[in-house]
Formats: C-alpha cells, sequence, structure tokens
C-alpha cells in the first residue's frame, strides 16, 4: 500500500528512530533477544533487546548478534533497579548502543550523561509531567508515556489520560505512546494527538520470529482483555508494583507469597527491603518459567489488555503490515471527515 499520510503524520518519530514505520516492540524480559529484535527492525520497526535480566557478558553476546542480524537501528532496555545495572550500563556503553532506554525507576543525572557519552541517545519512561520536565532537562532524547493497559510492570494511569497530559501541549522531545494498543487505528488516534509513534509488545509475542515457547503463545491466542489483570498490594507496609498478567495459578502464587512475606515483615522476622527484592524476584523466575518452559500454569504471563487484538501467529512483517495498512486507512478516513484535523 502506498502510504500519503503516515510518512508525514509520524515523521518526527521516524526521523528521530532513523527507521521506516514508527512502530516500537518495547523490550519484554526473556522474549525481547537479537531473533525478535533484528526482525522488528529488519522489518521498518524499531526493536528493543531487554537487557535488564542479563548478566553482562551475554548483554553485550546479544548486541552484537543483533548488529550481525540486522544493519537498522535497535535500542537496549535497561531496568535501573535490577542488580546488574551498574555493569550492564558500562556494557551499552562500550558497546556504543545506538539507543538506550532506561525502565523500572527514573535514571539519575550521571547515568544519563554516561549513556550519552558513548553516543547513544537515551530514552526513558515519564510517569508525570513534572518529571518529564526534568529528563529533558538532564538530556533525555525521548519519551515513552506507557498507561496501565500495558503488559508487565504497570503504572496508575490509563494511556488515554497520559496522552491527553503529555501530548495536547506539545513537547520539546519526541514522545511515544504505549500500552493497549493492538490496532493500527489507534496508533492514527496518538499520531493524531501528537505523538512521535507508538511502542507494542504483547502484540509481538505471537510473531513466528518470537522465542516464547507456543504454549506462552496460545495462551496468548485464546485470552480476552479480561483476563489480563493487574496484581494488587495487599499492605502499603510491603509496597508492589502492579504487574499486569493473564491470570492463572501463578497469580495465586504471587498473592499467597505476599501474604507470607508480609506476616514475616510485620512480624520483624524479615527487613521489609527483603521482603520486596523476594517479590520482585517472583517475576524474573515465573515470567521465564512460562516464557522460556512453557508453564502456563504457574509461570507468569505478563500481557497486556490489547491481548484481545491477539488472534494467531504471524511474521513480524505480517503484523507490522497490518498495523501500518489500518494506521494509514484510518488517517485517510479522518481526512474526509476533517481534512485540517489529521496530522501532517
Ligand atoms: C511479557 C512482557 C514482558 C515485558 N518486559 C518488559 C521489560 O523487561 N522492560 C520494559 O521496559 N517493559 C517490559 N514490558 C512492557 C513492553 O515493553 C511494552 O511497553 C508493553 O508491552 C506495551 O503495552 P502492550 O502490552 O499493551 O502492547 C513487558 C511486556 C510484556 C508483555
Amino acid at each position: 500500500m502506498e502510504l500519503k499520510y503516515l510518512p508525514q503524520a509520524w515523521k518526527r518519530g521516524t526521523d528521530f528512530l532513523g527507521t521506516r514505520y514508527a512502530i516500537l516492540c518495547g523490550a519484554m524480559t526473556w522474549v525481547s533477544e537479537s531473533g525478535l529484535v533484528s526482525a522488528i527492525s529488519n522489518e521498518g520497526g524499531f526493536g528493543v533487546l531487554a537487557g535488564g535480566n542479563m548478566p553482562p557478558a551475554l548483554l553485550a553476546k546479544e548486541i552484537e548478534a543483533t548488529r550481525r542480524k540486522t544493519s537498522f537501528p535497535f535500542g537496549v532496555n535497561l531496568i535501573t533497579v535490577a542488580p546488574g545495572f551498574r555493569d550492564q550500563i558500562e556494557v551499552v556503553v562500550r558497546e556504543k548502543a545506538p539507543f538506550i532506554f532506561f525502565a523500572g525507576s527514573i535514571p539519575s543525572g550521571k547515568d544519563i550523561e554516561h549513556a550519552k557519552s558513548g553516543g547513544a541517545k537515551v530514552i526513558c519512561f515519564a510517569p508525570v509531567l513534572s518529571l518529564a520536565k526534568r529528563l529533558i532537562k538532564q538530556g533525555v532524547d525521548a519519551l515513552v508515556i506507557e498507561g496501565n493497559e500495558a503488559g508487565g510492570h504497570i503504572g496508575p494511569v490509563a494511556t488515554s489520560v497520559l496522552a491527553q497530559e503529555f501530548l495536547l501541549g506539545g513537547s520539546e522531545v519526541p514522545i511515544f505512546v504505549a500500552g493497549g494498543i493492538g490496532t493500527g487505528e489507534m496508533i492514527a488516534q496518538y499520531l493524531n494527538l501528537g505523538a512521535a509513534g507508538a511502542q507494542l509488545g504483547t502484540r509481538f509475542v505471537v510473531a513466528e520470529e518470537c522465542v516464547a515457547h507456543p504454549r506462552f503463545k496460545e495462551a496468548f491466542i485464546r485470552a480476552n482483555a479480561r483476563d489480563a489483570m493487574p496484581t494488587t498490594q495487599f499492605d502499603p507496609m510491603l509496597p508492589t508494583i502492579p504487574v499486569r498478567a493473564i491470570v492463572n495459578e501463578g497469580t495465586r502464587d504471587f498473592n499467597r507469597l505476599q501474604l507470607e512475606l508480609l506476616n514475616r515483615v510485620k512480624s520483624g522476622e524479615l527487613p521489609r527491603e527483603e521482603g520486596q527484592v523476594k517479590l520482585e524476584e517472583f517475576w524474573i523466575g515465573a515470567l521465564r518459567r512460562a516464557v522460556v518452559e512453557g508453564d502456563v500454569e504457574r509461570g507468569s504471563l505478563m500481557a497486556g489488555q490489547s491481548v484481545a487484538f491477539v488472534r494467531k501467529i504471524q511474521p513480524v512483517r505480517e503484523i507490522l503490515d497490518e498495523l501500518v495498512t489500518a494506521a494509514e486507512r484510518k488517517l485517510g478516513d479522518m481526512a474526509k471527515i476533517c481534512p485540517q484535523a489529521v496530522a501532517g
């Protein structure tokens, strides 16, 4: 399909990323390795390696492997609260990764500066406007706003509300929207509000090129939007970041663990910080069991509400084609209704 509207509508995003499409496949722990990342970038999107749980030597190898498989741009995602973060940041700077995404918490000004010293563009997740302004002052080159419809660890606010807060006033840096996006039509709507592009995760889990276990993919295909639920924090004494996943026995395991740790923290047997670390460790192990081993009963099936739009296993090229074609058609429809209102 010849693209008439999209090239202009997402120009800020494609110029920034150096891609044909301003569609990112967000980093997904255990899922986003060199195979999926390079497939996304080779097909015109932007792949992001999930580096947060990788030992530094493996991270270096995965960056090299991705470079061997694609000559197109890709990013590396680091989780600032991960135990190996300090060593991982050294690796991405040394390897001259072109784009570094900081997730988990707000990185320090020093970390941003250090990341940029290797020539990388730095992208952060901005939970509220005031922090976004600080991050931009500290040199961040672009932002991702991720609503709580997304899969994995989530914030409290919906994508539609974040989009209105962040996009309507314009922005000094490109802003990419994530969370609950399953169709090209929705991408067109966010572009029209001023987004530079869109980041999806859940829909790419069932890509043919994705290494996730066939049972993990099957669970996504079977699930409906309402099956992807956030976890609950039982007591602020043991804070936990909500995680959105398809409900299964693993969800109940997490609840049981939370209660057990809470009792131990309350009785003074376990320091609160240790309790928090143990709760977070649950997710890395549980996600691995589901993604790598295919244990869809007790493993974690992290997925966004956009799982509603996952219906079959498809090559990356087909998923991207569907998204791009639908976004272009939607922008065309908008232009017919109100020519002045269409982005670009
Ligand atoms: C299985 C899974 C694992 C994820 N792991 C990470 C991660 O390691 N780091 C991160 O920043 N985001 C992670 N995410 C979030 C995605 O990068 C992406 O922003 C999100 O999936 C977008 O929303 P969607 O699920 O509605 O498409 C994960 C999401 C899923 C579904």
